[in-house]
């Protein structure tokens, strides 16, 4: 026990349940310390974390111990402020939620602070680690779809909930993403106050080098299947081949459509099985990352800016009309540039 790695899970929602539970399997670390202010969840967290260990704001938690790892599950309007706080009392490793911050400012802010700490953070961006997903992109590299054509990408969540989420897999698809123009289209204002403040849509394409597009759809108008209770599962990918395509959802696994030949379909996918996997397999990834024992991941450091940076590239987009240059520039005020655009 003395040896083993003590994690500290800040943000006890349901996401941070999850997280935890990928311990189960993990025999070199141990759920130490648990915070948030809401005292129901902070109490209801499972696992024998003793009273003494649970706490109700970051500064008591500071005071009585600087933990080892800290899962960081928060809203992500909340992060930028707790890891300050984290990196004055010397933590070295966070795993952060997705989007792991609320604007590409913030993020860039995070990456510069964790930099300037020799701090180390991965973003959990998860469903590349879903079983479903490394057997399609077993068969992509098999050459099943043949060449690459097009990409689709969209969800159900809105923009800021999910579009990290989806463009994070395209580039794993892509074998990286390599964007060069980005042309975007937003509406809607009801989600200007949610816990991910956003554009309620987004349409748009990313134009990369090589050729290939990315088009992506991401709100509630992607898939109208799907249950609006269960709107996570409505993320999709679509790449479109010279010999078929791949139709890959969340809610119902992949098929493989060929232009001559069966359709082949994921028969074995359970998405909460596979997602819980895809959370178990990550976490260990992310550890051995932290130990030097994995190469960097894609989603870690600097690295971890693209998505962040392509979304706010597509909003930026749509409010100047333009189709955007990549790299991009963070907007000044994205909140205030979103009201503005979005309630005239
Ligand atoms: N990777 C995925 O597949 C996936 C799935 C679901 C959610 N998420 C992400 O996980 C995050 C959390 O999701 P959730 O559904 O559990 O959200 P939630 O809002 O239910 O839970 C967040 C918790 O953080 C606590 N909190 C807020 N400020 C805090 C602070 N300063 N210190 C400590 N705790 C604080 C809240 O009290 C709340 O209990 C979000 O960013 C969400 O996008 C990711």
């Amino acid at each position: 026990m003395n040896n083993k790695i003590k994690v500290t899970i800040i943000g006890c929602g349901a996401r941070g349940i999850e997280h935890a539970g990928a311990y189960a399997s993990i025999s070199d670390a141990t759920i130490w310390a648990l915070c948030d202010p809401n005292l129901e969840r902070l109490k209801a967290f499972p696992g024998d974390i003793p009273t003494e260990r649970r706490f109700a704001d970051v500064a008591s938690l500071l005071k009585n111990h600087v933990p080892e790892l800290v899962h960081l599950i928060t809203p992500p309007t909340v992060r930028l402020a707790v890891i300050k706080q984290m990196l004055e009392a010397g933590v070295k490793a966070f795993v952060i939620e997705k989007p792991f911050a609320s604007s590409l400012a913030e993020a860039r802010q995070i990456v510069a602070l964790c930099q300037s700490h020799q701090a180390r953070f991965v973003v959990n961006h998860q469903l590349p680690c879903m079983g479903t997903f490394r057997r399609s992109k077993r068969l992509l590299e098999d050459g099943v779809i043949g060449e690459i054509e097009r990409v689709r990408i969209s969800c159900n969540g809105s923009p800021a909930e999910q579009g990290t989420h989806m463009i994070d897999l395209a580039g794993v698809f892509l074998g990286g993403l390599r964007p060069q123009r980005l042309l975007g289209q937003i509406a809607g204002a009801k989600k200007l106050q949610a816990a991910h403040p956003s554009p309620e849509w987004m349409i748009g394409r990313i134009l990369c080098e090589g050729g290939v597009p990315v088009d992506l759809v991401f709100g509630d108008i992607a898939d109208p299947r799907v249950d609006p209770a269960l709107f996570w599962v409505g993320c999709r990918l679509e790449i479109f081949g010279s010999k078929g395509m791949i139709d890959q959802s969340l809610a119902r696994g992949y098929r493989i459509i060929l232009h001559n030949g069966p359709m082949l379909v994921d028969t074995a996918y359970h998405w909460g099985t596979e997602n819980d996997q895809a959370q178990r397999d990550f976490t260990r990834e992310a550890l051995d990352n932290f130990s030097g024992k994995h190469a960097s991941l894609a989603n870690s450091g600097e690295a971890a800016l693209q998505p962040i940076a392509v979304l706010e590239g597509l909003m930026a987009s749509a409010m100047n009309n333009t189709l955007e240059n990549y790299p991009v520039e963070p907007i000044g005020d994205l909140a205030q540039s979103l009201k503005e655009r979005l309630t005239k």
